[in-house]
């Protein structure tokens, strides 16, 4: 029989506190408030964290479910072919800020123009910036995707419906994060206070605080990029990867989803890099829903973001779906990239002087 006034005595408080710690209320502990700014971003992380569970779901029976995966034969505004997990992602975080009242805007990679709920404007103060699947190459062979976000408080009613408020610098994000679908499912956030990241508890279908205040290690091992373009690249990132292959210590890691390749460097430290190619000399990928929101999380864990010469967060996109080269990791190891890149500037502008 069980001794009531014995088991009493047994603390349990460490795993009750770590099982309640749940996202909306550390939102709220971050802004050590209850005002109804503090209000309105928690109720905005509770609904990317359900959109990030429902595509958790998706995902995890993907294999099971018809026309989950594959293509959709249509492409996006930027030639890539469309995943039918692109579409449900993109429409899911769509429909989770329906009847919200905060969100009048959602801008994303899979619509050309933003899309605008009705019924939340002119009133919602937000607009939700997002990629719904990164790295959706990953998809139909199950392995790790995520998804990636920015909020960003609305400037004027844009009665237009130009968005213009948008084309301003990455100073702009008041939150920003993503959620990493692997083994099993994380979201990591920043309000500007630290970066943090939850795990998804099954169980109990909430996101449970597993790390707070990650700080990005100063160095790391880790360099994360695509070689198949190295005859595509510049002379300095040529000259960059050639010093990496020549220096003890280092080791390519590279899994085509750019949330778990970052997702690794926040933990253990090392760089991402996407340069321009001849064929894309802007790089891949995009400023205003993918770069800009992983540059906020770095600069938040210590880290550093560019795009080779200017900081990251500095720059003003000029359209929504702008691409930027982008390195992102460590402090020292951006140094070390964005060094070969100024020496080659540099050697360019003696030789144009000559
Ligand atoms: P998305 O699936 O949203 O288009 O993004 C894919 C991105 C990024 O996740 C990844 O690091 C990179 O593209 C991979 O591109 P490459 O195949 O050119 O290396
Ligand atoms: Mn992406
Ligand atoms: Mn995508």
């Amino acid at each position: 029989m069980v001794d009531i006034e014995q088991s009493v005595d047994i603390d349990y408080d460490y795993s009750l506190d770590r099982d309640t710690t749940t996202l909306s209320r550390h939102v709220l502990q971050q802004l050590q408030s209850f005002s109804p700014d503090a209000q309105d971003l928690s109720a905005l992380m509770s609904r990317i964290a359900l959109a990030g569970k429902m595509i958790a779901r998706r995902l995890t029976r993907a294999g099971l479910v018809e026309d989950a995966l594959g293509f959709t034969g249509r492409q996006n505004v930027q030639g890539e072919d469309v995943k039918r997990m692109d579409v449900f992602a993109n429409q899911v975080f769509i429909s989770v800020f329906k009847q919200s009242g905060l969100v009048c805007r959602l801008a994303s990679e899979e619509m050309e123009e933003p899309y605008y709920i009705p019924e939340n404007c002119p009133l919602g103060r937000y607009t939700l910036l997002y990629d719904p699947i990164d790295g959706s190459s990953n998809v139909d062979i199950n392995l790790n995707v995520g998804s990636i976000f920015a909020i960003r408080r609305q400037e004027g009613e844009d009665l237009d419906r130009k968005a213009t408020d948008l084309f301003q610098d990455g100073h702009k994000q008041i939150a920003a994060g993503y959620i990493l679908y692997g083994p099993s499912t994380v979201l990591v956030y920043s309000i500007g206070n630290g970066v943090h990241a939850f795990t998804l508890d099954p169980s109990l279908g909430e996101f449970i605080l597993a790390a707070e205040n990650i700080q990005i290690p100063t160095h790391g091992p880790v360099y994360s990029v695509n070689e198949g373009n190295f005859w595509q690249w510049n002379d300095s990132i040529r000259d960059y990867l050639r010093y990496m292959h020549r220096h003890e210590g280092y080791a390519s890691r590279y899994s085509g989803a750019l949330v778990g390749d970052f997702h690794r460097i926040l933990f253990q430290g090392g760089v991402f890099l996407y340069p321009g190619t001849t064929k894309k000399p802007d790089g891949k990928l995009r400023l205003l829903y993918e770069t800009a929101p992983l540059a906020y999380l770095a600069e938040q864990a210590g880290g550093s973001a560019s795009d080779g010469t200017t900081p990251m967060m500095d720059i003003v996109p000029k359209e929504l779906h702008q691409r930027v080269p982008l390195f992102i990791g460590s402090r020292e190891n951006v140094e070390l990239v964005e060094s070969f890149i100024k020496e080659q500037k540099r050697s360019e502008f003696e030789a144009s002087h000559d």
